[in-house]
């Protein structure tokens, strides 16, 4: 397979197979060894370029998805504008060490100062939250962005520095559903979204085919009382929307960090099965529909009953997730929580998500969610419905039964951390939701 992409502003061809690591390719086939390899799964951004101007991580990028796209690696970005004064604040507080990260710790200060001319720190470390440095010279990387930042002008315009646009080709990378869903079904090639999933680990080669092509699955859009998420959204994509609901933009700026937000997809995130799934539990809390479509039509299914158990999902051979629909409501108050072993690149340990609503000083509604417990996300509308109907302060008396109910109820597994942590952290978060949101 010829792939024909934008390196460094040049046009070039690589003959290799789709599913070979973007990093590998740079690496080994364009000799471009500034990108750097640290781990291989997406965990410590040495091998970070940046593709149609966002940050990824090479080393989950599939070659065959580049066709007709434009990447800048290190060695590209040192002969363009901003290069200058980002190697001046890094130079000005020596933080350099041992240099393996500053590759992926310049283009990830370069995109954020591309689209912000004046960043505070908090703004620097969560730019910077997906490249590690093993020198920890972390504080005065943040100076020396901070420097770059002074020296650009905080008071410019910030402008596109990195070249975009994506001209693909049909076969692997259908542009329209019909095209993507013929080869669903008549292919085994696997659907790919954004590949953070599937690059981990060994990728079984040639056997993927992309969709993030095709427009109508990159869409947010609001139809008949429903909220439109299509598959290919990614993570950044919902957080710079409007649409996008303020709960479920809590649980996507804590998923991973820039590059993996850039390419991870609400498709693929809902697609890989996991109860860990951080969108899943807000797909869960909020009572979204998972749209289904195959050659032969489109059907909705309710999202607790699209998750069978572990790795298990109710969808054909033949059909691709195409999108998410959230009911287009007020969810009134809501609590989200998740609890990883950091801040950055966490996968969830627990995830929590409730809503409550009251009119009136009753209690009309009450959902909570536990994600990453079970094998799939929990939920126990029959206790939730215990409080349906209560004026809020005859609500906050039952908290203790309401609690003892769960504890009962719920059964917890053991994964990274033991059954009872789980058990204790979730009544916990369930008391601090029902103490703090059923209130007058
Ligand atoms: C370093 C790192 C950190 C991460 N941190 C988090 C985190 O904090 N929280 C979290 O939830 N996840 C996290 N992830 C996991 C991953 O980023 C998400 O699950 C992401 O949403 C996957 O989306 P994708 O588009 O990259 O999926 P892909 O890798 O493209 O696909 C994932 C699976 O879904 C299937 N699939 C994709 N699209 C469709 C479709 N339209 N229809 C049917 N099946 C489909 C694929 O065949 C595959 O089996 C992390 C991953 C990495 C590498
Ligand atoms: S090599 Fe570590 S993120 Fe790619
Ligand atoms: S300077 Fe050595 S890894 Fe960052």
């Amino acid at each position: 397979m010829n792939i024909t992409f934008n390196l460094n502003g040049k046009p070039v061809c690589y003959a290799g197979t789709g599913t070979e690591r973007l990093l590998d390719v740079l690496r080994e086939g364009f000799e471009l060894t500034g990108t750097k390899c640290g781990c291989k799964e997406g965990e410590c951004g040495a091998c970070a370029v940046i593709l149609d101007g966002r940050l990824v991580n090479s080393c989950l990028v599939p070659t065959g998805s580049l066709e007709g796209r434009n990447v800048v690696t290190i060695e590209g970005f040192s002969e363009m504008p901003m290069f200058k004064e980002i190697s001046e604040g890094f130079q000005e507080v020596s933080a350099v060490q041992c240099g393996y990260c500053i590759p992926g710790m310049v283009l990830a200060s370069a995109t954020l100062l591309e689209q912000n001319a004046d960043p505070d720190e908090e703004d620097i470390r969560t730019a910077l939250s997906g490249n590690l440095c093993r020198c920890t010279g972390y504080n005065a990387i943040v100076k020396g962005v901070g420097i770059a930042a002074d020296k650009l002008g905080r008071d410019r315009t910030p402008r596109e520095v990195f070249p975009r646009g994506n001209k693909r080709e049909e076969f692997i990378f259908p542009r329209t559903l019909e095209q993507a869903l013929s080869l669903r079904d008549q292919t085994d090639l696997k659907p790919c979204g954004g590949a953070t999933d599937l690059l981990v680990g060994e990728p079984d080669p040639g056997s993927f085919f992309f969709l993030g092509g095709i427009p109508e699955l990159r869409k947010i859009t609001t139809e008949d009382g429903w909220l439109r998420i299509g598959s290919e959204v990614t993570f950044t994509e919902m957080l710079e929307s409007p649409q996008t609901p303020q709960i479920l933009k809590d649980a996507v700026s804590g998923i991973a960090a820039p590059a993996i937000r850039n390419m991870g997809t609400i498709g693929g995130n809902i697609g890989n099965g996991t109860a860990k799934a951080d969108t899943s539990l807000i797909m869960f809390a909020l009572n979204a529909m998972v749209e289904l479509s195959s050659v032969d039509g489109t059907r909705l299914i309710p999202v607790s009953e699209f998750y069978r158990g572990k790795n298990d999902l109710a969808i054909e051979d033949n059909e691709l997730i195409t999108a998410l629909l959230i009911p287009d409501e007020d969810i009134g108050r809501y609590m989200y929580e998740k609890v990883g072993g950091r801040r950055a690149l966490a996968i969830s340990r627990i995830s929590f998500a409730g809503i409550l609503k009251q009119e009136d000083g009753i209690v009309t509604d009450m959902r909570a969610a536990f994600g990453a417990v079970a094998p799939t996300v929990l939920r126990l509308p029959e206790i939730e419905k215990k409080l349906v109907g209560r004026p809020v302060s005859e609500a906050r008396d039952m908290i203790p039964e309401i609690l003892d109910d769960y504890s009962e109820a719920m059964q917890f597994t053991r994964g990274r951390v033991s059954a009872e942590y789980r058990k204790d952290v979730c009544m916990n978060l369930l008391g601090e939701f029902l103490r703090t949101r059923l209130a007058a």
